[in-house]
């Protein structure tokens, strides 16, 4: 059936000589190959950027922890099932709560250095800006354009799982992070990547909720074979957000030139704790 639905564009595209895309599920990420010239060689350079972001000269002033956008986005952001970001391109611009602001895909990247990456944000239109930008663009390849009208977040984005404080159990989170993650990730956090402490992500990153937290181990950990149960992750995420980690503050993060597209223009967020603090104590 979605082969059929494809057809039409199949012909027009081969009409207008530009391969066709093959037809894909769900899950399937469509052929793509790399344009010719300066073009391909920005695409290129992206994927590199985004794999080694912490040590490339040309970002890595710009990271503050140990981690590159892969270490979040396993495959380059190709992962299937996993947090991908295959199509992510398609969904933009959006609109963004959390900036209160229509955001571009760039405002996107740029903002990642400064939560998840715990650095500062990179200039709009620099090398890093564009080289990363051109190659999420890439990923979405063959993607049906649907701007998101209610998150930045694109078509595959993995769901949340939600949390019930009152069945959250982080002894058990403890115990399951003893037996299936410190191999990877030390028995004190430490390990490669850091998990928690000051070399990961801050307090102001998606992460550092709980509930994205269990979302993304669910779909990512252990890698290449994650099994966790839902329980398993929410307790597994309640106890890795509970160790310390830096809290966030907006105005640190903004580069030099403080260009930032969003209404909220001030924002504090101390590291979470579990049980989580009550409201109004931030
Ligand atoms: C510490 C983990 C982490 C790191 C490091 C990280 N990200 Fe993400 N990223 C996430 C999570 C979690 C989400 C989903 C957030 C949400 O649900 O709001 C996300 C979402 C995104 C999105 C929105 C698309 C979508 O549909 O999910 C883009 C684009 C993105 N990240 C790019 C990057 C880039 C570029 C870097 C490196 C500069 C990076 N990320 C580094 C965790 C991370
Ligand atoms: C076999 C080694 C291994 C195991 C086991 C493992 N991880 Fe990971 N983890 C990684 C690697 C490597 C990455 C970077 C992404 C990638 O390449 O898949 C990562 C990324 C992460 C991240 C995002 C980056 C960061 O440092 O914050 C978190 C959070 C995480 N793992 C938590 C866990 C938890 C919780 C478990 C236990 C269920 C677990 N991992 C099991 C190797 C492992």
């Amino acid at each position: 059936m979605l082969s059929r639905r494809l057809a039409p564009l199949a012909l027009v595209l081969a009409a207008s000589g530009i391969a066709p895309v093959a037809a894909r599920g769900a899950e399937e990420a469509p052929a793509r190959e790399l344009p010719e010239g300066p073009l391909g060689d920005t695409i290129r350079l992206g994927k590199e950027l985004f794999e080694r972001t912490g040590t490339h000269p040309l970002t890595r002033r710009y990271v503050k922890n140990a981690l590159s956008c892969a270490s979040c986005h396993p495959q380059a952001g190709a992962q299937a099932g996993g947090a991908t970001l295959v199509g992510v391109a398609a969904a933009y611009p959006a609109w963004s709560p959390r900036e209160k602001a229509v955001i571009t895909l760039e405002d996107r990247v740029l903002n990642c250095f400064m939560r998840s990456m715990n650095g500062q944000r990179p200039p709009n239109g620099g090398a890093p800006a564009v080289a990363i930008t051109a190659y999420l663009t890439w990923l979405s390849t063959g993607e049906r354009i649907a701007q998101n009208p209610k998150a930045p977040l694109g078509p595959r984005s993995f769901p949340k799982l939600s949390v019930d404080p009152s069945k959250v159990d982080t002894a058990r989170g403890a115990a399951l992070y003893a037996e299936r993650c410190a191999a990877c990730h030390g028995e004190d956090g430490q390990g490669d990547p850091p998990v928690w402490g000051p070399r990961s992500y801050n307090a102001g990153a998606g992460l550092a909720d709980a509930t994205k937290l269990a979302g993304f181990l669910k779909v990512t950990m252990p890698p290449d074979e994650p099994n966790l149960q839902d329980g398993e992750a929410v307790d597994l995420a309640a106890f890795v957000n509970a160790k310390p980690r830096p809290d966030f503050d907006l105005s640190r993060h903004l580069g030099p030139s403080g260009a930032y597209n969003a209404t909220v223009r001030e924002e504090r967020v101390r590291a979470p704790t579990w049980p989580p603090r009550p409201a109004g104590k931030r």
